[in-house]
C-alpha cells in the first residue's frame, strides 16, 4: 500500500477552466489525505494529468507527456494518474495500451482519488470511470483555490446539446445541477476570503436548474450578484440555443456581473449550423447579442468558431467572416475540425482537405487580428478598470491584468496591483493586448492565499 501521508504530488491540467477548477478538487482530495504539493512533476511522487479530449491535438499533449513520464518513473518510480476527459473517454484502451499507468480516475470520481492511488503500483493500473447521475455534493470534498484574488464556482457539469462535433456529452456525461444553496455557501465564503473576482462554471451554465425548487439561471445570477464582496461576476459557458432574454436582464440589474459574455457562434452559416445540430441559424444568434448590446452597450463578447466542418463549402465559410465582420467580437477562439470518438460528425464523410481547414483557419485569425486592433485603438487614452494578475510575461517591471470586458492589460505601477484592482490609464495597443499606466490602486491589499476557504 502507499502511505499518502508521504507522498507528494503534481499536476499538469490541460482543457477548459472546468478541468482547471477539477484540479483545484483533486489537489484539496489529495492534500486532505495528507499528501503535498511538489513543484514540478520531477520532484513529485505521483504525476497526475488532467487531460482534455476536446481535440485530436488536446488529446496528443496526454501521449507525448505520458512518454517523457514514463521515463521518469522508469527512473524514480514516479506514480502516474491520468485523470479527466481522455481518461474517460479512453478508460480501457489507455492502461491496454499504456500499462505503466498507475491510476486511471473519471470526472465522476476524483474522492476515490486516495484509495486508488494508495492500492496503485502493484501492476494493472487501478481504474475508475463509473458515471454518477446527478449531483453529488459530498463526493466533491474540498478545493484547494490557488488563487483567492479569482475563484471558480462550478454550478453545473455536462451536456445534453450533443453538438454534432463534439465528444463532451461521452467524457462529462449528462448535465447535473448544483444544489443552489452548495453554490451559495461557496460564493460567500469566496466573498468572506476577500475574492476580487467569481467566475461561474459550466458546459451550458444558463440550461441551470436548481435540483431541489427548479431556479433557473438568471435568478441564480441574482442571488450570487447580490453577495457583497466581489467585484466582479462571470460566468461561462453560454449555449445560445438557451440563451433567453431573462440573462441579459439579470446581468444588466447588477453592476458587479462583468458586461463581457462567452457565447460560441461555431459557425456564421445557418446550414453549417444545422449540420452541427447546434439549435440556432445565423439570424437567432444575431438577434441575441442585439438584445445584449441593448440591454448593456459596452458589453465585450467572445466566441469559439470551428472552420472545416465536414461539408463546409467556401460560400459558407466566408458567412463566418461576414458574421465576424458584423459582430465585431473582443476575441474569439477558432479551430479546425477535428474528429472526435464516438460523435455523430465523426460517422459523416469529411470532406474538407486538411489544407483548406489551415488556409481557412488563418484567414479567420488574421481578419479578426484586425478587428481586435481596431477595437483597442479606441481605448487608447481612456482610463479603464483593470484586475491586477501577475507580471507580464516579458518584463518583471511591468504588471498584468484583465479588463472587465476580459482585455489583457499590460501597465506599469508603482504600489503592487497584483489582486487588486486598479484604474489604468491606456497608452497604446495591439490586437492581442493592451498597455497602459495605473493612476490608482482603487482598495485594499490583496487577500493572502491563507484566507482562502
Ligand atoms: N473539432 C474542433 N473544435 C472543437 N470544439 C469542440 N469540439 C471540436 C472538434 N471536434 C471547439 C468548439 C468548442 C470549443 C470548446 O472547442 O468551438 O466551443
Ligand atoms: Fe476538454 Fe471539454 Fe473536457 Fe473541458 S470538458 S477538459 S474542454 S473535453
Amino acid at each position: 500500500m502507499i502511505d499518502l501521508s508521504r507522498l507528494t504530488y503534481y499536476i499538469e491540467t490541460f482543457g477548459c477552466q472546468m478541468n482547471e477548477n477539477d484540479s483545484e478538487r483533486i489537489a484539496g482530495v489529495l492534500e486532505a489525505a495528507g499528501a503535498r504539493r511538489a513543484p514540478s512533476a520531477e520532484a513529485s511522487g505521483l504525476a497526475v494529468i488532467n487531460t482534455c479530449a476536446v481535440r485530436g491535438k488536446s488529446e496528443e499533449k496526454l501521449y507525448s507527456l505520458l512518454g517523457r513520464l514514463r521515463a521518469m518513473k522508469a527512473r524514480r518510480g514516479t506514480l502516474i494518474a491520468v485523470a479527466g476527459c481522455v481518461a474517460q473517454l479512453h478508460r480501457e484502451d489507455l492502461g491496454a495500451k499504456r500499462p505503466f499507468i498507475d491510476v486511471i480516475v473519471g470526472p465522476d470520481n476524483y474522492h476515490r482519488l486516495p484509495e486508488l492511488v494508495a492500492a496503485a503500483g502493484g501492476g494493472a493500473p487501478q481504474v475508475s470511470t463509473g458515471r454518477t447521475r446527478g449531483w453529488r455534493e459530498a463526493d466533491r470534498g474540498p478545493a484547494v483555490h490557488p488563487s483567492p484574488v479569482s475563484a471558480y464556482v462550478t454550478i453545473m457539469e455536462g451536456c445534453d446539446n450533443f453538438c454534432a462535433y463534439c465528444v463532451v456529452p461521452f467524457t462529462r456525461g449528462r448535465e447535473k445541477f448544483r444544489p443552489l444553496p452548495a453554490v451559495m455557501a461557496e460564493v460567500e465564503a469566496l466573498a468572506r476570503a476577500g475574492a476580487r473576482e467569481i467566475q461561474l462554471l459550466g458546459q451550458n451554465v444558463n440550461a441551470y436548474r436548481d435540483p431541489e425548487s427548479g431556479t433557473g439561471f438568471a435568478v441564480l445570477l441574482d442571488r450570487v450578484a447580490a453577495v457583497a464582496g466581489p467585484g466582479w461576476i462571470r460566468f461561462i459557458t453560454s449555449h445560445p440555443r438557451s440563451f433567453g432574454p431573462e440573462i441579459p436582464a439579470a446581468m444588466a440589474r447588477s453592476r458587479s456581473v462583468c458586461r463581457q459574455l462567452h457565447l460560441p457562434l461555431q459557425s456564421g452559416s445557418t446550414p453549417v449550423l444545422e449540420r452541427m445540430k447546434r439549435g440556432y441559424a445565423r439570424e437567432d444568434y444575431l438577434a441575441k447579442i442585439r438584445i445584449l448590446r441593448e440591454a448593456m452597450p459596452e458589453i465585450q463578447l467572445s466566441t469559439d468558431i470551428i472552420v472545416g466542418f465536414p461539408g463546409e463549402t467556401e460560400d459558407e465559410f466566408r458567412e463566418t467572416l461576414s458574421a465576424l465582420a458584423e459582430i465585431r467580437f473582443a476575441n474569439i477562439f477558432s479551430f479546425r475540425y477535428s474528429p472526435r470518438p464516438g460523435t455523430a460528425a465523426a460517422r459523416a464523410e469529411d470532406d474538407v482537405p486538411f489544407e483548406v481547414k489551415r488556409r481557412r483557419l488563418s484567414e479567420v485569425q488574421a481578419f479578426q487580428n484586425t478587428i481586435q486592433a481596431e477595437l483597442h485603438r479606441t481605448l487608447v487614452g481612456r482610463t479603464i478598470r483593470v484586475l491586477g494578475t501577475g507580471h507580464s510575461r516579458r518584463d518583471a517591471a511591468v504588471y498584468s491584468g484583465r479588463s472587465e470586458g476580459r482585455q489583457v492589460v499590460n501597465f506599469s505601477a508603482s504600489g503592487d496591483p497584483v489582486g487588486r484592482f486598479v484604474r489604468v490609464r491606456i497608452t497604446g495597443s495591439g490586437p492581442y493586448s493592451l498597455r497602459g499606466e495605473a493612476v490608482a490602486l482603487e482598495d485594499g491589499p490583496a487577500p493572502s492565499v491563507d484566507s482562502c476557504p
